[in-house]
């Protein structure tokens, strides 16, 4: 019988943190873009911008006045959901989220953006309604990349959300049959697919 790719624990665990830690860095890879769930049962696709593995911590970018922001507000459970297909595993990652618009770690999420991903700061709120297709950028700045001035006002708009996670549901798809594991940051256990 040919030995599988994941025969323990461990390595499951390792395998969650370099498909996590490739995820944030790579943009070409599935994962980069996972599905983030809130606890009001509405969903959508987020760039992961960084895995925190000795945390257990996921770091998104968004607008502080999103519909998100306030649904995290009023019940902070999160799920997050990525599936690599070349390598034919999903992570479904359960935990807490947590809006920051202060402080050390935002100001860093801010200070290494350029001015083309800040733009997106400056605009209407997202969810505005609008009675024609708009972008919901002033017209000057359409196809422009903002200088410093002309971006300041963004960073008022700008928060990241930070997701602590507590339990990662792994599967592996293969033929030669199925495997899935629950991990929380100190154990974890072998169930059926
Ligand atoms: C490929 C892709 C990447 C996206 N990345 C982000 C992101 O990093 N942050 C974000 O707030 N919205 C992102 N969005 C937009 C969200 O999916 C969503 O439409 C928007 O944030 C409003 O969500 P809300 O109404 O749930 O707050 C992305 C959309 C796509 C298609």
């Amino acid at each position: 019988m040919q030995a599988s790719m994941y025969d323990t624990l461990e390595e499951v665990r390792t395998d969650i943190a370099a498909r996590l830690t490739e995820a944030a860095r790579d943009r070409r890879v599935p994962m980069h873009t996972p599905v983030v769930v809130t606890a009001d049962a509405d969903a959508r696709v987020m760039v992961l911008r960084d895995f925190d593995p000795a945390r257990w911590t996921l770091r998104f970018h968004t607008d502080a006045r999103a519909p998100k922001v306030a649904a995290i507000g009023a019940d902070a459970r999160l799920t997050v959901v990525a599936y690599d297909q070349p390598g034919k595993v999903q992570l479904r990652l359960h935990g807490s989220g947590r809006i920051e618009r202060e402080g050390a770690a935002v100001d860093a999420a801010w200070a290494a953006s350029t001015n083309f991903a800040r733009r997106c700061y400056l605009g209407e709120a997202p969810g505005a309604s609008a009675d024609q297709p708009i972008s919901g950028l002033p017209e000057h700045l359409e196809g422009v990349e903002p200088d410093d001035e002309q971006i300041r006002r963004a960073r008022e708009n700008f928060a990241i959300l930070l997701v602590e996670v507590e339990e990662i549901d792994w599967f592996s798809l293969a033929h030669t049959g199925h495997r899935r594991a629950l991990l929380t940051p100190i154990g974890g256990e072998w169930i059926a697919p």
